[in-house]
C-alpha cells in the first residue's frame, strides 16, 4: 500500500484544521440521509466522523459508500473541518475513500449481544469503544506501576514461569510435564523477588502468574498478571505505606490521562479522585467484629470470603487495609507477631466497590530455623525450597512485600464488575478460546 507514511492519526487531527489529510482506518457505524453519508471511522487512536457530500465525489464513489459493511477497513482523503457539536471538536469532508480489506457479516453488530457470544468473539469484541477504553487504561495502570518503582529506586526483576515449588499452597497448582520431571506454572514471583531484594534492595516483580482456580467467580482468571515489590530492611508498617502510596499514584495517574475512557465507560471519577494515603488501616480482630456488628457469622479464625470482603469494604470509600490474620490462615513465609504468636504479619488491601481483595502482602520470616518448621507444617518439599532458605542462611534481614492483582485492580478502576472484560484474552476455568 501507498502512503501508508503520510497517514495522519485521529487522536492528532486539532493539528491538521483545514487541511486535507489522509485516515487509516475501519469502518465503526454509518448512518445516511439522502445526499449524505456519515462514516464513523476508527483508527485504534481515535474515532472520528467523515463525512461524505454527493456533490463531492464521483457518482461510484458515492456507490460504494452506501455498500459500505462495518468493519471493513477504509482509506479516507478529506479536509479538517471544526465541528463543535463532536467530541474531538473536527469532522472530516471526505474527498476520496478508498477500500482495504472487505467485512462481510461482521458478527457483532450494535444490538446487544450475550456475554458468551461476546467471549467467543473476543478477538473482534476487542474492537469495540468500551473495549478499546478498558485497555487503554489497562496500559495506563501498567505504565503507571512501573513508573512508580522507577521513580521510587525499585529495580525491575523478573522471575520464572517454570517454578519447581508451590508459593501459595498446593491446592491451586498447575503442573506440567518439564522432560523427565515435573514443574508448576508459578503462583507469585515473590520468592525470587526475596532473593532480588537480597541482591538489589528494592525490587518488583511483574508477570503473568497462574492458579487452577476450580471457582468460577467474577474476580478469579486462571492467568493473571501480578506486580509484586519486595524489599529489604522493611517491617509490615513500611509495607502498608509503600502500598498505599503506590495504589493512590496509579489511579491518579489514570484520572489525569484516561479521563476520555472513564467517561466512555461511564465510571465516576470524584470516587477515584478520593483514593490518596492514607488509607485505613484495621486488624483482622476489628475486621470480625465489624462484620458481627452487620450480622455476618464469621468466627475469629476464619478466612474472610467475598461477601465478608464486600460488607468491610462498604464502611469505607478508599481501600481498606486488614492486617495480622490468624496464622493458620495465611501462607507459610509469614512472619508471625512477636507480640501473638497466633497471628502472621500479613496485610490485605480490600478495594472499595465491592472491588475485592486486591493486595496480599506480608513481612517475611527471617529465621532458618522457624522457616523449616513451617515448611514441614505445610508439607512441602524441602528439597524444592532448600535455595530459599540459603537467603535466610546468608546475610538475613527484615523484609516485606506484596503483591498486586493487575486485573483486579482494572477492574476496580474502570468499575467493571467482572474480570473477564480486564485483560485481552481472558483464561478461565471454563475458558481458553480465543
Ligand atoms: O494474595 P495473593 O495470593 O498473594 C501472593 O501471591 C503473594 N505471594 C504476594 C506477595 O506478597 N508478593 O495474591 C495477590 C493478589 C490478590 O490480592 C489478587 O489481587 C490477585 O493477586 N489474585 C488474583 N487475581 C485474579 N485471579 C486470581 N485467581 C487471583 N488470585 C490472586
Ligand atoms: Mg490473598
Amino acid at each position: 500500500m501507498k502512503d501508508m507514511k503520510n497517514k495522519v492519526y485521529i487522536k492528532d487531527i486539532a493539528k491538521y484544521a483545514g487541511k486535507t489529510i489522509t485516515i487509516m482506518g475501519w469502518l465503526a457505524n454509518k448512518r445516511s440521509s439522502g445526499k449524505l453519508h456519515f462514516l464513523q471511522v476508527r483508527d485504534g487512536s481515535g474515532i472520528i466522523q467523515c463525512v461524505m457530500f454527493k456533490g463531492d465525489v464521483s457518482e461510484e464513489a458515492f456507490e460504494t459508500a452506501d455498500k459500505l459493511s462495518q468493519e471493513t477497513s477504509i482509506v479516507v482523503i478529506g479536509e479538517v473541518k471544526e465541528d463543535k457539536r463532536s467530541t474531538l471538536g473536527y469532522e472530516i469532508g471526505i474527498k476520496e475513500l478508498k477500500i482495504v480489506g472487505e467485512s462481510k457479516d461482521y458478527p457483532i453488530s450494535n444490538k446487544d449481544h450475550g456475554v458468551a457470544f461476546l467471549m467467543d468473539n473476543r478477538h473482534l469484541w476487542l474492537r469495540s469503544s468500551r473495549q478499546v477504553a478498558i485497555l487503554k487504561i489497562r496500559d495506563e495502570i501498567i505504565f503507571a506501576i512501573r513508573e512508580f518503582f522507577r521513580k521510587e529506586g525499585f529495580i525491575s526483576m523478573d522471575a520464572p514461569i517454570f517454578t519447581p515449588n508451590a508459593c501459595e499452597g498446593t491446592s491451586n497448582l498447575f503442573e506440567t510435564n518439564y522432560f523427565d520431571s515435573k514443574a508448576y506454572l508459578t503462583q507469585s514471583g515473590q520468592l525470587y523477588g526475596e532473593a532480588g531484594a537480597m541482591a538489589l534492595g528494592k525490587v518488583y516483580v511483574f508477570g503473568p502468574t497462574f492458579r487452577a482456580e476450580k471457582s468460577k467467580t467474577r474476580r478469579h482468571l486462571t492467568e493473571f498478571w501480578m506486580v509484586e515489590p519486595e524489599m529489604a530492611y522493611h517491617d509490615l508498617e513500611m509495607d502498608m505505606e509503600v502500598a498505599e502510596n503506590f495504589i493512590s499514584y496509579v489511579v491518579q495517574q489514570v484520572v489525569k490521562n484516561r479521563k476520555e475512557e472513564l467517561k466512555i465507560l461511564e465510571r465516576d471519577i470524584s470516587k477515584l479522585e478520593a483514593i490518596v494515603p492514607p488509607f485505613p488501616r484495621i486488624t483482622y480482630t476489628e475486621a470480625i467484629e465489624i462484620l458481627k456488628k452487620k450480622g455476618n457469622p464469621t468466627k475469629w479464625g476464619e478466612d474472610l470470603g467475598a461477601d465478608e470482603e464486600t460488607i468491610i469494604s462498604n464502611e469505607f470509600d478508599k481501600p481498606v487495609i486488614i492486617h495480622r490474620y490468624p496464622a493458620a490462615i495465611k501462607s507459610f513465609y509469614m512472619k508471625r507477631d512477636a507480640n501473638d504468636d497466633k497471628l502472621a504479619l500479613g496485610m490485605d488491601i480490600i478495594g472499595p466497590e465491592g472491588a475485592g481483595e486486591i493486595v496480599g502482602g506480608s513481612e517475611r520470616e527471617t529465621d532458618y530455623d522457624k522457616l523449616v518448621e513451617r515448611i514441614k507444617e505445610h508439607k512441602l518439599s524441602m528439597e524444592a525450597f532448600e535455595w530459599y532458605l540459603d537467603l535466610r542462611k546468608y546475610g538475613t534481614v527484615p523484609h516485606a512485600g506484596f503483591g498486586l492483582g493487575l486485573e483486579r485492580t482494572v477492574g476496580w478502576i474502570c468499575g467493571l464488575p467482572h474480570v473477564r472484560e480486564t485483560i485481552p484474552f481472558p483464561r478461565l476455568m471454563d475458558r481458553i478460546k480465543p
